[in-house]
């Protein structure tokens, strides 16, 4: 069976962990040439080192999503080793409990912190969207897939500084695919429940009952499950699917 990102060059964004790792491995399981780029870099080092152990093609990158510079030069990494880029996948992001900030109100939050969630969870996704776009464009297309969240759909207790960066993620998508149809570009977002890995600890710490309860499933997510809606975005399969979102939660959303 033909696998579905047969010789594409990939990237992804918070690889070294979580969600991001599971898509990079899923991706080089489909055949995709994967550049594994994470703010740490032991977590992409191990993610490189699970792809290549699987018989796939991967290379490592160190890049902060909020720094211009080592954006540019990690997609300038991507088309240097694969010779173009193909499809990316803008997953990094933090939690407002990863930043001791879980559970608070909008009056109690400092500015550093809210900076802080914007720039790593919808400036970093725009800033890797500018340079994958123009690296797309030399090529004649590609297709992106941004992370946004159930907290880019609606509002969740406790962490309104996330669910305004994530509804600025789905706006950014929707306006990114408009754009650039024509360029031959699809650009699209996926909206995870609540998924079983390091980020959600604060959350399930404080109201991990109450969660649980809401999703119709009963469950958390695992990240190989979001991996795969991913992979069918950025595949040839979801060729007139752009613009819009999709939503991966066990039913959360439908209560
Ligand atoms: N886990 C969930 O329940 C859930 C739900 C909805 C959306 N998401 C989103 O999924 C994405 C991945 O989250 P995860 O659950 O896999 O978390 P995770 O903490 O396991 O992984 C996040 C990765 O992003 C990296 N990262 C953080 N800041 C970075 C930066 N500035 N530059 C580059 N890399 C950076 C981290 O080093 C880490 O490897 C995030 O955008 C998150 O908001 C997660």
């Amino acid at each position: 069976m033909t696998r579905l990102l047969e010789g594409k060059s990939a990237l992804v964004t918070g690889a070294g962990s979580g969600i991001g790792r599971a898509t990079a491995i899923a991706m080089a399981r489909e055949g995709a040439r994967v550049t594994v780029a994470d703010l740490a870099g032991p977590g992409a080092g191990d993610t490189v080192a699970a792809i290549r152990a699987a018989g796939g093609e991967a290379q490592a990158v160190v890049a902060d999503v909020t720094r211009p510079h080592q954006v540019a030069a990690m997609v300038d990494a991507a088309v240097a080793a694969y010779g173009r880029l193909d499809c990316a996948h803008n997953n990094a992001g933090v939690a407002a409990g990863t930043l001791g900030a879980g559970g608070q109100r909008v009056g109690d939050i400092d500015q550093e912190v809210w900076d802080r969630m914007i720039a790593v969870n919808l400036t970093g996704v725009w800033l890797c969207m500018k340079h994958e776009l123009a690296a797309m464009e030399r090529t004649g297309g590609g297709a992106i897939v941004n992370t946004a969240s159930i907290a880019g759909l609606v509002g969740l207790p406790g962490t309104h500084a996330y669910v305004a960066a994530k509804h600025g993620v789905v706006g950014l998508t929707k306006a990114a695919a408009i754009d650039h149809a024509e360029a031959g570009i699809r650009v699209n977002a996926i909206c995870p429940g609540y998924i079983e890995t390091p980020m959600i600890g604060d959350s399930m710490a404080r109201r991990g009952e109450r969660i649980l309860a809401r999703a119709a499933m009963r469950r958390l997510g695992q990240p190989e499950e979001i991996a795969e809606a991913v992979v069918w975005l950025c595949s040839d399969r979801s060729g007139f699917i752009t613009g819009t979102t999709v939503t991966a939660d066990g039913g959360y959303m439908a209560s």
